[in-house]
C-alpha cells in the first residue's frame, strides 16, 4: 500500500502544525518554535516543541515526535493510512485512492454495515422487540431519549442480522468481520446478539464502530455483550456517549460504569455523562477526557470494585491534567438506580457534595486507619502527611492539614510541619531526579552517537556541506538510517528515524550549524572508530591468549 509521494508532500506542506497541534494542546511561541504541553503524556511543564517552517513536533520528555501525519497517528490513534486521510478531509484534500483502495473500502464498508445494523436492529424494536420495549419501559428509559441513544433490539434467533442484511447485500463474512456474526463450532455463522436491548456504541464523529447488548432474561451467559474488537471499534479508546458528552455546555464531564448509567443520568438532564465499555479507563480514555474538560466526576458503583476503580481511574485522570471530584452514591447501587429512587435534584446535589480527590482519599486513609488508638492515629497522620506533600499549592496543603489536625486532635502547626518536612524531601528527590537527567547526556558529550546526531542535524540543515564521512562510520542504525535518508523527504522515513530527525532538528537548532563543527563532529566520529578498532584488537589478543597451546609456551 502506499499513497502517491506527491499527495504527502502537499499534506505535508499544506498542514498549518501549530493549527493542528492547537486542537489537543496550547502551543506557546517561544523565538521560532512552540512550546506546549505534550498531548502524549502527562507533564506539568511543557517539553512538547513544534517547529512551523519544517512542520515536526517533538517532545524532549516522551521523544515522540514526526511530521503532521505521525501526529495524527498518535493524537487520534489512528494508522497510516487513516491518519493521510484524516489531514486531508482537514485540508479538503481529495485522497487518491488507487494504490489504497481495499484498506479503504474494508474500514468505510465496516462502518457501513454497523449502521445498516444499528438501524435493523432499531426498527426490530418496535415490531418483534415489544418485549424489549416492555423492559424499557419498565427500567424508566424513554422513547424519546431511547430514539437519541439509537436503542435497538436483537430478536430471539439465529440468523436474524444475517438474513436482514444479507437481503441488503451485506455478507456473512463482512458480518463476521464487523463482529455482528459468531463462528460456531462447525464453522457455520449466526448472529452474535440474540435476544439483548442493544446500544449501539459510537465514535467521536457520532458513527456506530460497535455495541454493547444487555440479556433481556436471566438465562443468557452474559449480562451484557460487546462487540468484539474490529479495525473501527477498539475498547481502550472508546467512551460510550462522548460524542454526545462533548456538545454538553457542563464544564465537567461524570463518568459512570454502565451504559444503563450513562443512559439515565441523559435523560435526567446529565447530557455530559460517560462510561467506559465494560472495562478499567485507560491512559488513552483519560487523555480523552483531557481534551474535552478539565475536570470529571466520578460515579462509579458503590461497591469495592467500583470503589477500586475509582482510586485506579482518578490517578490516570490526575495524570493526565484532569482534577477528580469523586461522587459517593448513597443508598443506591449505581447512578440508575439512585436517580429512579432519588430523582434527578437529589442526584444533582450529590454531584454539588461530591468530594475532591483529596478528601475522598482522606476517607480512605480514615477508612484504614480508623483514629481510635495511638498506634492508629500515628498511621493515619503518616499516610496523610504523605498526601499532603503531594500537593500542588500551600493553600491545599493548609487547608487539608488542618482537618487532618482536627480529625486527630492534634496542633495544626504539628501536622504542617510534618507535611513541610515531607514535601522538602519531596523537593530534593525531584531534584535529584532533575539534575541525574540533565548531567547524563553532558557526561556522555564525547560518545560517538552524540557527534553522530550532531552531525546529521548540520547536514540536514547544510545540504551544501561536504563530508567525509559515509554510512559504515555510523555505529547506531538509526543514526546510519538517517544518514541514508539524506536524500528522501521526512515522510519516507521509518517512524524510528523520523522520531530521530524531528528530535535532532528540534535539539540542534540555533547552535553552531557550521563547517568547523561538521569536522569537529567528524573527528570524534572517526576518533571513536579508532577506539572501537582498538577494543576489536584487545579481543583479538585474549583470544589468541586463550588458544596457545600449553605446549608451545611451557616447551622449549
Ligand atoms: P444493569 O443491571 O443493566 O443496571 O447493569 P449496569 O449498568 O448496572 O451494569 P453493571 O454495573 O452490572 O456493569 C457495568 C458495565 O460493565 C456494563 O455496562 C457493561 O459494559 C459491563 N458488564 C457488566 N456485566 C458484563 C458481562 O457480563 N460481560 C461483559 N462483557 N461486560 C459486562
Ligand atoms: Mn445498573
Amino acid at each position: 500500500m502506499g499513497f502517491p509521494e506527491r499527495f504527502l508532500d502537499e499534506l505535508t506542506v499544506k498542514t498549518d502544525m501549530i493549527a493542528l497541534v492547537s486542537n489537543y494542546t496550547q502551543p506557546v511561541r517561544r523565538g521560532t518554535r512552540w512550546f506546549a504541553r505534550c498531548p502524549f503524556h502527562s507533564e506539568k511543564t511543557p517539553s512538547f516543541t513544534v517547529t512551523p517552517e519544517s512542520g515536526l513536533f517533538y517532545c524532549f520528555g516522551c521523544q515522540a515526535g514526526g511530521g503532521p501525519i505521525q501526529f495524527v497517528m498518535r493524537a487520534e490513534n489512528l494508522e497510516f493510512a487513516d491518519a493521510v486521510r484524516f489531514l486531508a478531509a482537514r485540508l479538503g484534500l481529495a485522497v487518491p485512492e488507487e494504490d489504497d483502495g481495499a484498506f479503504k473500502v474494508k474500514r468505510e464498508r465496516l462502518l457501513e454495515v454497523n449502521r445498516m445494523a444499528a438501524r435493523w436492529y432499531y426498527e426490530t424494536l418496535s415490531g418483534e422487540g415489544e418485549r424489549c420495549a416492555e423492559y424499557m419501559r419498565g427500567r424508566g428509559m424513554s422513547p424519546a431519549f431511547a430514539r437519541r441513544f439509537g436503542l435497538g433490539y436483537a430478536p430471539d434467533r439465529w440468523d436474524g442480522l444475517m438474513m436482514a442484511l444479507g437481503a441488503r447485500g451485506v455478507s456473512n463474512d463482512e458480518l463476521f468481520h464487523a463482529g455482528l456474526a459468531s463462528r460456531g463450532q462447525k464453522g457455520g455463522l449466526y448472529d452474535a446478539f440474540r435476544d439483548r436491548l442493544m446500544f449501539p456504541i459510537f465514535d467521536l464523529r457520532g458513527q456506530v464502530i460497535g455495541f454493547s447488548g444487555r440479556a433481556l432474561s436471566g438465562e443468557a451467559a452474559a449480562k451484557y455483550k460487546n462487540s468484539a474488537e474490529s479495525p473501527v471499534y477498539q475498547k481502550r479508546g472508546v467512551l460510550y456517549a462522548a460524542h454526545l458528552a462533548r456538545k454538553s455546555e457542563k464544564p465537567f464531564w461524570i463518568l459512570c460504569e454502565g451504559n444503563v448509567d450513562v443512559f439515565m443520568l441523559h435523560q435526567a438532564g446529565y447530557d455530559n455523562a460517560v462510561a467506559t465499555c465494560g472495562t478499567a479507563l485507560t491512559d488513552m480514555q483519560a487523555r480523552l477526557i483531557a481534551r474535552h474538560v478539565s475536570e470529571t466526576v466520578l460515579a462509579y458503583d458503590a461497591d469495592a470494585a467500583g470503589q477500586n476503580a475509582t482510586g485506579k481511574a482518578s490517578s490516570l485522570l490526575e495524570a493526565a491534567g484532569v482534577k477528580v471530584r469523586v461522587l459517593r452514591l448513597r443508598g443506591a447501587k449505581d447512578p440508575d438506580e439512585f436517580i429512579r429512587a432519588y430523582g434527578s435534584g437529589a442526584f444533582d446535589k450529590l454531584i454539588m457534595d461530591s468530594s475532591n480527590h483529596t478528601e475522598y482519599r482522606l476517607s480512605l486513609i480514615e477508612g484504614k486507619h480508623p483514629p481510635d488508638s495511638d498506634a492508629e492515629k500515628l498511621e493515619y497522620l503518616r499516610e496523610a502527611t504523605l498526601l499532603l506533600a503531594g500537593l500542588p499549592t500551600q493553600g491545599e496543603r493548609f487547608v487539608y492539614g488542618s482537618r487532618v489536625a482536627k480529625r486527630l486532635g492534634i496542633s495544626e502547626k504539628a501536622v504542617l510541619k510534618d507535611v513541610d518536612i515531607a514535601v522538602a524531601k519531596r523537593r530534593r528527590g525531584a531534584e535529584k531526579a532533575e539534575q541525574a537527567q540533565t548531567l547524563r547526556p553532558r557526561r556522555q558529550q564525547n560518545s560517538a552517537p552524540l557527534a553522530e546526531e550532531k552531525a546529521l542535524a548540520i547536514l540536514f540543515r547544510r545540504p551544501e556541506l561536504e563530508t567525509e564521512l559515509s554510512a559504515a562510520d555510523f555505529t547506531n542504525e538509526e543514526t546510519r538510517q538517517l544518514f541514508l535518508a539524506r536524500e528522501t523527504p521526512p515522510h519516507t522515513m521509518s517512524a524510528g528515524t523520523a522520531r530521530l530527525y524531528a528530535k535532532l532538528m528540534a535539539e540542534h537548532e540555533g547552535l553552531d550549524n557550521d563547517a568547523a563543527a561538521l569536522k569537529d563532529c567528524e573527528r570524534r566520529i572517526k576518533e571513536r572508530a579508532l577506539l572501537a578498532a582498538g577494543d576489536v584488537m584487545a579481543k583479538y589478543k585474549r583470544y589468541k591468549d586463550t588458544k596457545t597451546p600449553k605446549e608451545t609456551r611451557d616447551g622449549s
